[in-house]
């Protein structure tokens, strides 16, 4: 039996509690140990407290000093769009230049640029990416991510996008969750109609039949699938056994929050128009809202969504990077932390738990992941600081020292 013992993290922010999304002010519990310690066996939390209780346990574990560091759990990343070839330099560029998301995809930009060069890519070259892409995420100290397909838009190429993300669960720590995101956007040459039904005739039970992915997703706005459209792909998908994910309410809000609601989605993304009647039906279903601001600052927009709102609701907020080559290119939570505090008013304490306990239930695995309890995954990191607040707010600053998956070190 390999084990661990974790001793004197100056603050061990356990996140420790009832075993569901937290909300309200549970948001700002955290349930830090101070001079804390963690033994770990088998991949697994075994005890965790003061430090100089677990060490009197210690026996032959191996010791990890976290001596002036902050132990929390690794992030839980609920939204990415990881498997991707090239990037969008120039869509970046014409955006400093003050052309918007949308004029920017009319004039050859936007997701159908990338799809073009993702067709072109062999799954060999794409995999070799995505571990570039995986690492980069270990290194901010997240350890699980929920990861899309939508690049391909063809039966071939969304499947091969799931099938890179197969392969890259086997060869890297990282965890992943897949996502069917086929309705990312409408192919050149098809009407919206007839790649809906590529999408629910022909894809779905492909990515059904070869356990592809647990959850599917839609873009629900102007100009790509309108609510009708994306009530039909998302309903089938649920027949099917999928859970729901949208990416709604971003550009317009077309009551993409309340089809979620309806639908009974496990969360909807985006939001950033959504109005009070959104939220409310997203309380009343239970949906989780998954706030994205990397893409509104990436976007160049001052537009956040109603996160302060969405709390005082009573919604169990998730946090999610949204890393993507065209609005989102970041894989980094500790920024998106950030962007919380200064832009949605969150407080550092509400965003660690929107990007940990929270987003681990938002993907179906809050019994295994998201907080530091006995029993749960040993997916941990040490970041270079005394205050967990300091994530937050030293912005742009790489902290994670060291990073843990089911035990081992990975970082
Ligand atoms: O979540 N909104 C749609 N999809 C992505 C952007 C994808 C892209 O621009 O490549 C998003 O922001
Ligand atoms: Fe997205």
């Amino acid at each position: 039996m390999s084990s661990l013992a974790l001793l004197h993290a100056e603050q061990l922010v356990t996140l420790s509690g009832p075993k569901r999304p937290r909300v309200g002010v549970e948001m700002s519990e955290l349930a830090i140990i101070r001079n804390g310690g963690m033994l770990v066996r088998d991949g697994k939390i075994e005890s965790i407290g003061p430090s100089d209780e677990i060490e009197q346990n210690v026996g032959d574990a191996e010791v990890v000093d976290a001596r002036g560091g902050v132990v929390m759990p690794g992030f839980v990343d609920a939204h990415t769009h990881l498997v991707f070839a090239g990037n969008r330099l120039d869509d970046f560029e014409r955006r400093a230049r003050g052309e918007t998301y949308e004029q920017i995809a009319r004039a050859g930009g936007g997701i159908w640029s990338t799809v073009e060069k993702t067709r072109a890519a062999s799954e060999r070259d794409l995999l070799a990416d995505a571990k570039k892409h995986a690492n980069w995420f270990l290194r901010c100290g997240t350890t699980t991510v929920e990861a899309k397909s939508g690049y391909g838009l063809t039966v071939e190429d969304e499947l091969k996008i799931l099938r890179v993300l197969r392969r890259l669960k086997e060869e890297v720590p990282l965890e992943i969750v897949p996502t069917f995101l086929g309705a990312h956007a409408v192919p050149r040459k098809l009407t919206p109609d007839e790649y809906l039904d590529l999408v629910i005739t022909e894809m779905l039970p492909r990515v059904v039949m070869e356990n592809l992915a647990e959850f599917c997703d839609i873009f629900c706005e102007r100009g790509y699938f309108d609510i009708d459209q994306s009530r039909k792909i998302l309903s089938e998908a649920k027949k099917l056994g999928l859970n729901l994910r949208g990416h709604v309410d971003q550009l317009t809000n077309s009551g993409g929050a309340k089809l979620m609601a309806e639908l009974g989605g496990t969360t909807a993304d985006h939001l950033e128009q959504t109005d009070e009647q959104g939220i409310a039906a997203l309380r009343k279903a239970n949906v989780q809202p998954v706030l994205l601001p990397g893409s509104v600052y990436a976007l160049g927009s001052s537009r956040y969504p109603r996160a302060r709102e969405m709390i005082e609701a009573g919604l169990a907020v998730v946090l999610a990077t949204d890393f993507n080559p065209g609005s989102s290119p970041t894989p980094s939570m500790p920024m998106v932390l950030s962007l919380a505090c200064t832009q949605m008013k969150m407080s550092p304490a509400e965003a660690i738990t929107a990007s940990t306990v929270n987003a681990a239930h938002s993907v179906n695995r809050g019994d295994k992941i998201g907080s530091l309890e006995p029993r749960k995954l040993a997916n941990f990191a040490i970041f270079d600081c005394q205050d967990y607040r300091e994530l937050a707010y030293w912005f742009g600053t790489p902290q994670a020292l060291a990073v843990y998956v089911k035990g081992g070190r990975v970082l």
